[in-house]
């Protein structure tokens, strides 16, 4: 393509989606550290650009869509949440947002599965005891955890993931129930139970694992009040965005043992990690790896040059989010 497009990717992706834009934008350019830019970097580095390939820790809001100019026409986000963006002020100026979903699915519940399984059998504590020499023989009562087979899963949030999150437990035969605003027949095909609240749920699952976008409906959505519905045996998942969660409050909850344990990819101030998380036995947290495979991270980043490429070409994006831009 001989186009003189101006394209600007915040940082870099695997090298192959690179090489493409390069080859077809010569005005491709982008921050080549393996770092964030901050907010004055972005809005001096987007300034021209028609189409802006960034990730869910770069915060575009009114003030970087403004600095790009009124030529900027697509805002490829290289992630499936878009809670990062202004969605409301690029779609008031007609700019095409687009994410890159279906293809992190299948990582992001086996991510969920991973936690589920290392705080409920205590996989973390397990290899520190056994790498410090304490193993000194098989032992009735060490490192008891929580059982898996036939207890409740509880899915909140139940779309791609929270489907494919289900669809695995079947292994475990755990019942399942959910709490969504839509039915999943999917899932009521497999026996699920739709909660008739959140509440429901909370009070009937042994591990509850969210699924949820982060919007003003969901933000806290478990906070002090929910929390207190919890079993005390219960195990809370986040692989979707941390600030769903009132991150002082599962704290508390956590140090007093009022639930069981908690598996957390995501953090409410990240790359922030609360103090207390780091030091309490019954979490296991990985740092927002829920699509960390070689080829999910691929899969995304063709997606986002693919609608970048289609909306510089003239034409409607694969993964348009605010579709009422394209009317
Ligand atoms: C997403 O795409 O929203 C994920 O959080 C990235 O892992």
């Amino acid at each position: 393509m001989n186009s003189d497009k101006n394209v600007f990717l915040t940082r870099p992706l695997p090298q192959p989606q690179v090489e493409r834009l390069q080859s077809l934008f010569p005005r491709f350019h982008h921050n080549q550290e393996n770092r964030s830019l901050t907010q004055t970097e972005l809005s001096k580095h987007v300034k021209g650009a028609d189409a802006l390939l960034c990730l869910l820790n770069d915060k575009i809001d009114a003030d970087i869509i403004d600095s790009a100019g009124p030529q900027l026409r697509i805002i490829a986000n290289y992630a499936t949440g878009y809670d990062n963006i202004d969605i409301a002020y690029a779609t008031q100026r007609g700019i095409c947002v687009t994410n890159t979903p279906d293809v992190l699915t299948d990582a992001t519940a086996d991510l969920a599965w991973a936690l589920l399984l290392s705080v409920s059998r205590r996989i973390v504590e397990a290899h520190e005891y056994s790498v410090k020499n304490r193993f000194k023989g098989w032992d009735p009562i060490l490192l008891l955890g929580g059982e898996i087979t036939g207890k409740t899963l509880g899915i909140i949030g139940a779309g791609r993931i929270g489907t494919a999150m289900a669809q695995r437990s079947r292994g475990w035969n755990m019942p399942v129930v959910y709490y969504s605003n839509k039915h999943n027949e999917t899932l009521e095909g497999w026996g699920a139970k739709k909660a008739a609240n959140l509440e429901d749920l909370l009070q009937v699952a042994d591990f509850i694992s969210l699924h949820v976008p982060l919007t003003v409906e969901t933000k806290y959505l478990i906070n002090r009040e929910t929390l207190a519905l919890l079993k005390p045996t219960a195990y809370l998942i986040n692989t979707s965005r941390g600030k769903v969660i009132d991150e002082q409050a599962l704290v508390d909850y956590l140090k007093n043992k009022r639930i069981a344990g908690a598996g957390l990819d995501v953090f409410e101030n990240e790359p922030e990690i609360h103090t207390d998380l780091k030091e309490l036995p019954n979490v296991v947290l990985a740092p927002h790896i829920g699509s960390a495979t070689t080829e999910t991270r691929t899969r995304m980043a063709e997606m986002a040059v693919d609608n970048i490429v289609s909306v510089l070409a003239g034409n409607k994006p694969p993964n348009l989010v605010n579709t009422e831009v394209w009317k």
